[in-house]
């Protein structure tokens, strides 16, 4: 079959076996993902019309107000989840704690924990810019048969089983990878399907895109204030472009695609930067490993790190691995100038 008319659904059933704890229930925790994301992008795309709609009818007797889009992504993929019985527990970025799913006979039987960032970039809707979804999958560690417990969480990024990403963007895609490569695929909005569009995505070893608020400059390490000069230094292959669309999951996108580094560093204002670790980080240095990238704090390979929160928050280097290369070689001069 032509590989550009693949759907997700087949793609899924023909590679379940290369899933390592190959056993269907993967397969049906991506069905859930790729639903609750059909729904998320129903609501993300008439984000602009339902204000409209609702200024002109004025019919809301009831004083509801219209729920915040990633209060109602979080719902929504948390419902899907829940529903389908699935999953033993979700942590949630909007969640301030995980939630524990009793399963039909309330043994738990599932086996895998998800962990999601439902709605990322989320200062973009209003302004009708892309936005994204993250999600990171981990197989318990307790037993099965009893209730999640925090450890099942905090596990390193490295004991991931999947990750991935939605973007709604000009097109809506799911990115994803069970550790075989990553794999794009663009909804068909007419009919609802997927299809796989960007097969085995790959970073170029370099590019020519730095993507970091400037705005914090004045408040970053010595280190990255020195590459970012050196970004901008007309020398080479450079000055390279800035891009910064200020949703993670966007500016990543790109960045794989185009070759290119993203940046969150830590700053005075932010003593770990902003990202958290478990549900934005460690996916999107899953996928970036995978599509032959890098993904570290400056310092230590992201998914190397333990955790000991569920909102903890980790500078964030990621990108074509040329570049994150170069970052962490100013990263560790600074840091050495200083130790000396
Ligand atoms: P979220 O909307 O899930 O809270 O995430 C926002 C994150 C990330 O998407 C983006 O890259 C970053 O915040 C932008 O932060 P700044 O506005 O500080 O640049
Ligand atoms: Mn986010
Ligand atoms: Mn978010």
């Amino acid at each position: 079959m032509d590989k550009k008319n693949k759907t997700l659904g087949e793609f899924v059933i023909e590679n379940q076996t290369s899933f390592q704890y190959s056993s269907g229930e993967f397969s049906r925790l991506i069905n859930a993902i790729r639903l609750a994301c059909k729904v998320v992008n129903h609501e993300v795309n008439k984000a602009g019309l339902v204000d409209i709609l609702g200024a002109a009818g004025d019919t809301n007797i009831q004083g509801e107000d219209q729920q915040k889009l990633d209060v109602m992504a979080n719902e929504i993929f948390i419902q899907t989840l829940k529903n389908r019985e699935i999953v033993c527990g979700i942590a949630s970025e909007e969640e301030d704690d995980f939630i524990t799913i009793n399963s039909h006979d309330e043994l738990h039987q599932n086996k895998y924990v998800v962990l999601i960032d439902p709605l990322d970039g989320s200062s973009n809707i209003d302004v009708n810019v892309s936005v994204g979804t993250i999600f990171s999958i981990y197989r318990r560690v307790t037993p099965v048969g009893t209730p999640v417990k925090l450890e099942d969480f905090l596990q390193p990024g490295i004991n991931q089983v999947a990750a991935g990403y939605i973007v709604y963007g000009t097109s809506t895609m799911l990115v994803y990878t069970t550790g075989h490569g990553v794999n794009g695929f663009t909804l068909n909005p007419a009919i609802g399907t997927f299809y796989l569009s960007h097969p085995d995505m790959q970073y170029p070893e370099t590019g020519k895109i730095y993507s970091v608020n400037e705005g914090n400059y004045i408040h970053f390490h010595q280190g990255v204030k020195d590459y970012i000069k050196y970004c901008q230094l007309e020398e080479e292959d450079r000055p390279y472009t800035s891009r910064y669309i200020g949703s993670l999951v966007s500016d990543f996108h790109r960045n794989m695609i185009k070759g290119g580094i993203y940046l969150y560093p830590k700053s005075s204002m932010a003593s770990n930067g902003k990202l958290r670790l478990l549900y934005e980080c460690n996916p999107m240095a899953f996928i970036a490993e995978q599509a032959n990238g890098k993904a570290s704090d400056g310092f230590t390979r992201i998914m190397e790190i333990q955790p000991t929160e569920l909102h903890e928050r980790v500078p964030f280097f990621c990108g074509s691995p040329k570049m994150v290369e170069k970052a962490e070689e100013f990263m560790a001069r600074q840091r050495d100038r200083e130790n000396q």
